[in-house]
């Protein structure tokens, strides 16, 4: 049993609840995720390890309420028991100091960044921070991300915030300007994390830039040890599987059209059980 300590209403779609989970906690890296199963009824879904304290042996996750089980998960209260947590799992993000990295997120992903924006800052990078939301209502860890980034950007879709409009435009002005300088650099890595449409438009925009680009791939995944093959994506013309190759994953090779296909897969169950 893993005892929910913490429980926030980020806003209305996301949620955010401290979990007693000191083993996890001992052993998370920045990128990796766990899987939480509810009770003996509960589906196994895959949540990233979005902050957590080794001291204290608690963990951090961030759901955004989408369907069955992240609304049934969001309906706990400090207090309540999760039955199983497993982790951490998948490959943390590779972290060296490469000089300037800018780490992109959108929407929930924000809440997927932000451990590796600090992972990437503790390491030596300046960090470059583009967040965004549909309005400034959704949008989620402003402070947490200006806290370990040199420089902060902020989107939204309607203007209520920052800069109006995705974070592909900031990250295109950005560099559209080091193209046309003698004396700035691109940057030695973008890193996206949010949903596929955006990750797709990140990918092909640093593509034009020759940018390296890691995406965090989410998948659907069920047992997340590589036995089922429901998690599997194409990343440089190879079936590779998101819950023990990944998450992460080079952005510039992945099939995103079929990983956009295979998530809408179980669509028609999901509505029945909503
Ligand atoms: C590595 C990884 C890390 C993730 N981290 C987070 C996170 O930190 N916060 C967060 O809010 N969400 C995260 N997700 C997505 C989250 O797992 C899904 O939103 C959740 O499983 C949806 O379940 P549901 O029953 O609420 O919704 P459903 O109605 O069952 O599904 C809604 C949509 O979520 C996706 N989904 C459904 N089941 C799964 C599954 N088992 N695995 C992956 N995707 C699924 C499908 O696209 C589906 O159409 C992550 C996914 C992956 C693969
Ligand atoms: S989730 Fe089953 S192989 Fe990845």
């Amino acid at each position: 049993m893993y005892k929910i300590i913490e429980k926030k209403e980020l806003n209305q779609e996301v949620t955010e609840i401290i979990v007693e989970s000191p083993l996890i906690a001992s052993k998370a890296k920045a990128g990796q995720f766990v899987v939480s199963i509810l009770d003996d009824t509960g589906e196994r879904i895959p949540l990233t390890l979005a902050d957590w304290d080794r001291d204290l042996g608690r963990i951090t996750l961030i759901l955004q309420k989408v369907g069955f089980t992240t609304k049934r998960l969001a309906a706990l209260k400090a207090g309540d028991d999760i039955e199983h947590i497993l982790g951490p799992l998948g490959h943390p993000t590779e972290i060296e100091n490469l000089g300037e990295v800018y780490c992109v997120g959108g929407g929930v992903g924000i809440a997927e960044v932000y451990p590796v924006s600090r992972a990437f800052k503790d390491a030596g990078n300046r960090v470059v921070g583009i967040i965004g939301a549909r309005s400034k209502d959704l949008l989620i860890l402003e402070k947490k991300m200006k806290d370990v980034c040199d420089e902060l950007l902020i989107t939204t879709d309607d203007g209520s915030y920052g800069h109006k409009g995705f974070v592909t435009d900031v990250l295109k002005d950005f560099l559209e300007v080091i193209e046309k300088s003698t004396q700035t650099k691109y940057p030695a890595l973008v890193y996206a994390i949010g949903p596929v449409v955006m990750m797709q438009a990140v990918s092909e925009l640093t593509k034009v830039y020759g940018v390296k680009t890691i995406v965090s791939l989410n998948p659907v995944m069920v047992d997340a040890t590589g036995m089922c093959g429901s998690c599997r994506c194409t990343v440089d013309g190879k079936t590779v599987f998101g819950c023990v190759d990944g998450p992460d994953f080079d952005g510039h090779k992945v099939d995103f059209k079929e990983l956009e296909k295979r998530l809408k897969l179980f669509v028609t169950q999901e509505r029945k059980v909503k």
